[in-house]
């Protein structure tokens, strides 16, 4: 059975209540079960973390191979910023799509850069809770895919 890690970043914990109009009004807590739901009818094993501090990101990055075949990760503002998140991941080689709640490419222009983004199997933005979801199925049919 595969394993898949799903990560979000700094202040999605605020989900729910974080400005609603950019990233709905659905809790983490929902997401995070719809995601355990989902790997249920596709017959993997879901784990959910949420961290705001971005070492803690990068060590649970390189602790994942040993229990994980994949990576679901939304880094949120530290997608914009952060090397040290980009090279965990190449570090490691853990398969991993990126998603986003919100378009970041209609957004500030801040927001356009990824540094994940080129080290993904792929991005997913937009589509609010979906884009988790979606990300999901792409990640475990690719892994699927490779075995
Ligand atoms: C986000 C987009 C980022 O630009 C932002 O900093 C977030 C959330 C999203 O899911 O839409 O915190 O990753």
């Amino acid at each position: 059975m595969l394993h898949i890690l799903v990560l979000h970043g700094p202040n999605l914990n605020l989900l729910g209540t974080r400005e609603p109009t950019v990233y709905g009004e659905a809790t983490l807590a929902e997401i995070n079960d719809m995601l355990m739901e989902l790997g249920k009818e596709l017959g993997v094993s879901v784990e959910t973390r949420q961290s705001n501090i971005e070492g803690e990101l990068v060590t649970w990055i390189q602790q994942a191979p040993s229990q994980f075949q994949g990576l679901v990760f939304n880094p949120a503002a530290y997608t914009h910023t952060s090397i040290a998140l980009r090279d965990a991941v190449t570090g490691v080689g853990l398969p991993m799509v990126e998603v986003h709640l919100s378009n970041i490419h209609r957004r500030e222009s801040f927001r356009r850069r990824s540094y994940l983004a080129s080290v993904s199997l792929g991005q997913i933005s937009g589509f609010g809770p979906q884009s988790y979801s979606l990300g999901l199925r792409a990640l475990v049919h690719t892994l699927h895919d490779k075995a």
